[in-house]
């Protein structure tokens, strides 16, 4: 199902809704915590490193939307525990949660499968898969709390359809597939609507690894995309349950 980046931010239509987003710092996740900030919610930015979280968190300020909650952690390293305390902080500060994006990530390498490092293997796999299961175990209580929940998995074209090279990564973003409808499936009947979205090629750090050839300036900036993430996080878009998603360039 296709998405429009065309979307036009109404102020205030996210107020009162907590929408945690990992990998704020920096990229897409910065971009739509700007953008959820300016709708009216409160965003938890989840990150791993404290200075660019900052940095982030002075620009919603400044640009005088809904002041943010900086949450610094490392998927790579995160663990149960770390994950019931988010959950215990979450509960305690705001006693819900309305959306959950799925947004930090890594590339890995291209490589063949065959030659495929197995440390890089373990690391993609835990951030881009492991990760987001934990944090969405976790985070069930809290989103079963809000009357209109959404789930929100980052995906990727190589993890619908496989491209040879794409190594960890690919075969983590056809995880990341997996557990969206799985879960889509079990969560059928309560107020939490789950998909995936592949948000098309933007002008990010991931990218410029990916295809370190090409003229960068030629794709669209994560901010001309992220507004669309604002309607999914809407009530307006209640009905969509269980997709994989994509979002048209702008
Ligand atoms: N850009 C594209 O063209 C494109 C296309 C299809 C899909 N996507 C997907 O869109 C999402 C965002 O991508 P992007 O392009 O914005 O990537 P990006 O610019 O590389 O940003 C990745 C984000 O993930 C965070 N992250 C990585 N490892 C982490 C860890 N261990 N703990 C916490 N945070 C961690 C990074 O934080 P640090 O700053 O600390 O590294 C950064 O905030 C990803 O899921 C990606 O797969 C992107």
């Amino acid at each position: 199902m296709e998405i429009s980046t065309n979307y036009s931010i109404t102020e205030g239509e996210l107020k009162d809704k907590v929408i945690l987003v990992t990998g704020a710092n920096r990229g897409f996740g910065k971009a739509m915590t700007m953008d959820l900030a300016k709708a009216g919610a409160t965003v938890i930015m989840l990150g791993r490193d404290l200075g660019s979280l900052e940095t982030a968190y002075d620009e919603v300020v400044d640009g005088g939307f809904v002041e943010p909650i900086l949450y610094p952690l490392d998927l790579e390293g995160a663990t149960a525990e770390h994950y019931q305390q988010l959950q215990k902080d979450v509960l305690d500060n705001f006693g819900q949660l309305d959306g959950l994006i799925h947004n930090a990530g890594i590339i890995g390498t291209m490589m063949p499968i065959e030659q495929y490092d197995l440390k890089l293997w373990y690391a993609t796999m835990q951030i881009n898969v492991n990760a987001p299961f934990m944090l969405t175990q976790a985070l069930i209580p809290a989103l079963n709390k809000s009357a209109d929940a959404c789930v929100l998995f980052l995906s990727s074209s190589v993890g619908r359809e496989a491209r040879a090279y794409w190594g960890a990564y690919g075969v983590s973003k056809f995880a990341i597939e997996g557990l969206s409808k799985t879960l889509s499936e079990e969560l059928e009947k309560t107020n939490i609507r789950v998909n995936s979205l592949d948000p098309g090629r933007m002008k990010t750090e991931m990218r410029r690894t990916a295809y370190p050839a090409e003229n960068s300036d030629k794709n669209p900036l994560p901010e001309s995309k992220s507004p669309a993430i604002v309607y999914l996080m809407s009530e307006k878009s209640k009905k969509i349950k269980g997709e994989q998603l994509t979002l048209s360039d702008a």
